[in-house]
C-alpha cells in the first residue's frame, strides 16, 4: 500500500474539510491559508491547513470577520497552523469580542424597541439613525472649523 501524500490536492482538501473548491481559492487569496504549485501548476496544500480551515471555520461560525482571522492566523510565528495553546488564546480573544458585540447589539435592540412606531429617523432624536454621534454632547451646529474660521469651541 502506498504511503499517503504529504500534500493534498485542491479537491481532496476540500472534501475533507467540508468547504467548496471556491472558498479555498477565496481563503487563499485573502492570505488565510497558503498552498505550493506542483510540477504541473496545480495547487498543492500541506496536510496542517485543515487544521487552518477548522479554525477559519469555527471562527467565522461565532461571526468574526474573515480580516480578523487573517489577522489572527498571521500573528501566529511564520504564519503555522495554529497549536492547541494558540487555538485556546485566538479563542479567549475572540470570546471577549463576541461578548462586546454581544453587548452593543443588545444596546441596539433595546434602542429598536423605542424606534418600533416612530419612524423619524431623526438625526438628532433617533439613537439608531445616529449612535456614533459623540459630538452631539458639545451642543448643536457645527463642530469643525473651515480653513481661517475660528473653532466653535473659542466663540
Ligand atoms: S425612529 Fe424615531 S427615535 Fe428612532
Amino acid at each position: 500500500m502506498a504511503s499517503p501524500s504529504k500534500e493534498l490536492g485542491v479537491g481532496e482538501l476540500a472534501a475533507r474539510a467540508g468547504v467548496a473548491v471556491s472558498a479555498l481559492h477565496f481563503y487563499e487569496a485573502k492570505g488565510l491559508i497558503h498552498s505550493v504549485r506542483s510540477g504541473g501548476n496545480q495547487r498543492r496544500y500541506a496536510r496542517s491547513v485543515l487544521r487552518r480551515l477548522a479554525v477559519i471555520k469555527v471562527a467565522q461560525r461565532v461571526g468574526m470577520p474573515l480580516a480578523d482571522i487573517a489577522e489572527a492566523l498571521n500573528a501566529l510565528p511564520s504564519g503555522r497552523t495554529p497549536t492547541v495553546a494558540d487555538w485556546r488564546r485566538l479563542s479567549a480573544k475572540w470570546k471577549l469580542e463576541l461578548e462586546e458585540r454581544i453587548r452593543t447589539l443588545t444596546q441596539l435592540r433595546d434602542q429598536l424597541d423605542g424606534c418600533i412606531g416612530c419612524g423619524c429617523l431623526s438625526l438628532k432624536a433617533c439613537p439608531l439613525r445616529n449612535a456614533q454621534d459623540a459630538l452631539a454632547r458639545e451642543g448643536a451646529g457645527p463642530h469643525f472649523k473651515a480653513p481661517g474660521e475660528t473653532p466653535p469651541s473659542t466663540r
